[in-house]
C-alpha cells in the first residue's frame, strides 16, 4: 500500500501532477469526488491549519472526517511497544490505528517528533511505525523529520509566485523560546532542492542543519546549497525567504542546554532591515502558526512580501489532491 509520508518519495513528474490537481481544485472547489469517503484524522499534537484544513476540504468534495484527539475527548494512546500499560494511556495505537482505519477510507496521522534520539527522529520511524497498522493509506499530517502536506502547498505556492525551478531559495533560522524540531525545515529543504533550487540555509553559529539533512537534500537535486551564518551574504540574491526555527544538534534531547545556548539570539527575528538594501523584492514564507514580533516583526508579516496566508490556503487544495488521488488511483497512486 502506497502511503503519503514524504513528499520526497515521488519523482517530480509525480509532485508535478499532484500540484496540478491542487491548481485544478482551487479553481474548481466544491464537487463529489469524495462523496461517502470517510477520513479519519487521528491528531497526537495540536493543530489548527491541518485539522480544520483536511476537514473543510473532505466537506467540499462529499465525504466526512472524523476527527480523533487522544487525551482530548478520546483515549489517550500508548506509542511505545512492550510497555506495562499502568500509566495514563489507556489504548495502544497497535488497536486504535486499525480499528479507525476499519471505519475510514484514508487515515491521517500527526505525530511530532521525540526531541531525544535524534537519528531515531531522523529516521522518521514512528510515522512509518503508525502507518503500517493501517489498512487503508496513510498521510503524514506532520511527523518527527517530515510535513509533507505543507511541502506540497508550498510547492504550488512558489509555482503561482512564478519562481523559477531553479530560483533563490533562503531557509533562514528565526529565534524562538523553545528548541523545535526539524519536520518543517526538513520538509522545506527537500522541497527546495527537488525543484532543483539554489538554497542558502542562513542560520547563526551551532544552528547548522545536521549534514544527514543536506546530504538527501544534494541527492533529490538541490543544484546548489550553502550554509551561511552572515545575514548579508545569505539574503544576497534571494527571492524567497522561508523563515522557521529550529534546534541545534549539539543538545538534541537537551532543552535546557539548548535554550541556555540560544539566549543571545533574539536579533534573529526576521524585520525589513534584512532585506536592505539588496533583497526589495523577496517574498516570505512560514507555515504558521507564527509569533508575531518573535520570529517575525509585524511589518514584514503585515507587508506585501509575507505570503503566509497563500501557503495556508493552499494547504485546503493540496490536501484535497492527494486525497482523490489516493481514492481515484491517479498519478502516483496509478
Ligand atoms: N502549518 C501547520 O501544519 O499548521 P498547524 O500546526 O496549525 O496544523
Amino acid at each position: 500500500m502506497k502511503h503519503f509520508l514524504s513528499l520526497s518519495q515521488f519523482t517530480r513528474d509525480e509532485v508535478q501532477a499532484l500540484v496540478d490537481l491542487a491548481r485544478e481544485l482551487k479553481a474548481n472547489p466544491i464537487g463529489e469526488r469524495m462523496h461517502r469517503k470517510v477520513v479519519g484524522l487521528l491528531f497526537m499534537n495540536p493543530s489548527l491549519r491541518t485539522l480544520a484544513s483536511f476537514q473543510a476540504g473532505v466537506g467540499h468534495q462529499g465525504g466526512i472526517s472524523v476527527v480523533i484527539q487522544p487525551g482530548a475527548g478520546s483515549w489517550s494512546l500508548e506509542l511505545r511497544d512492550g510497555v506495562v500499560m499502568d500509566g495514563e494511556a489507556v489504548e495502544h495505537v497497535r488497536e486504535a490505528i486499525p480499528v479507525l482505519a476499519s471505519y475510514c477510507d484514508l487515515l491521517g496521522i500527526r505525530s511530532f517528533a521525540g526531541q531525544k534520539d535524534l537519528a531515531e527522529d531522523l529516521d522518521d520511524a514512528t510515522i512509518q511505525r503508525l502507518a503500517s497498522f493501517s489498512t487503508k493509506p496513510v498521510i503524514n499530517m506532520e511527523s518527527a523529520s517530515d510535513h509533507p502536506c505543507q511541502a506540497l502547498a508550498d510547492w504550488m505556492t512558489l509555482d503561482e509566485l512564478g519562481i523559477p525551478a531553479s530560483g533563490n531559495f533562503v531557509l533562514t533560522w528565526a529565534w524562538h523560546p523553545k528548541p523545535l524540531p526539524y519536520a518543517v525545515p526538513n520538509a522545506a529543504l527537500m522541497m527546495a532542492a527537488q525543484r532543483g533550487m539554489n538554497i542558502t540555509v542562513q542560520c547563526p553559529e551551532g544552528y547548522a542543519l545536521p549534514s544527514r539533512m543536506i546530504d538527501r537534500a544534494h541527492q533529490l537535486g538541490a543544484a546548489s546549497i550553502r550554509t551561511c551564518h552572515n545575514r548579508t551574504e545569505g539574503m544576497a540574491g534571494a527571492q524567497v525567504v522561508y523563515c522557521k526555527s529550529w534546534c541545534s544538534e549539539e543538545f538534541y534531547g537537551q532543552p535546557e542546554k539548548e535554550i541556555a545556548k540560544r539566549a543571545g539570539l533574539r536579533d534573529w527575528c526576521l524585520s525589513e532591515s534584512w532585506f536592505e538594501p539588496a533583497v526589495p523584492d523577496a517574498k516570505v514564507m512560514h507555515c504558521l502558526p507564527v509569533r508575531r514580533n518573535v520570529k517575525i516583526a509585524d511589518e514584514v508579516l503585515d507587508g506585501p512580501r509575507s505570503v503566509v496566508i497563500q501557503e495556508a490556503e493552499n494547504r485546503l487544495h493540496a490536501q484535497k489532491s492527494v486525497m482523490i488521488s489516493m481514492l481515484e488511483g491517479l498519478k502516483p497512486w496509478n
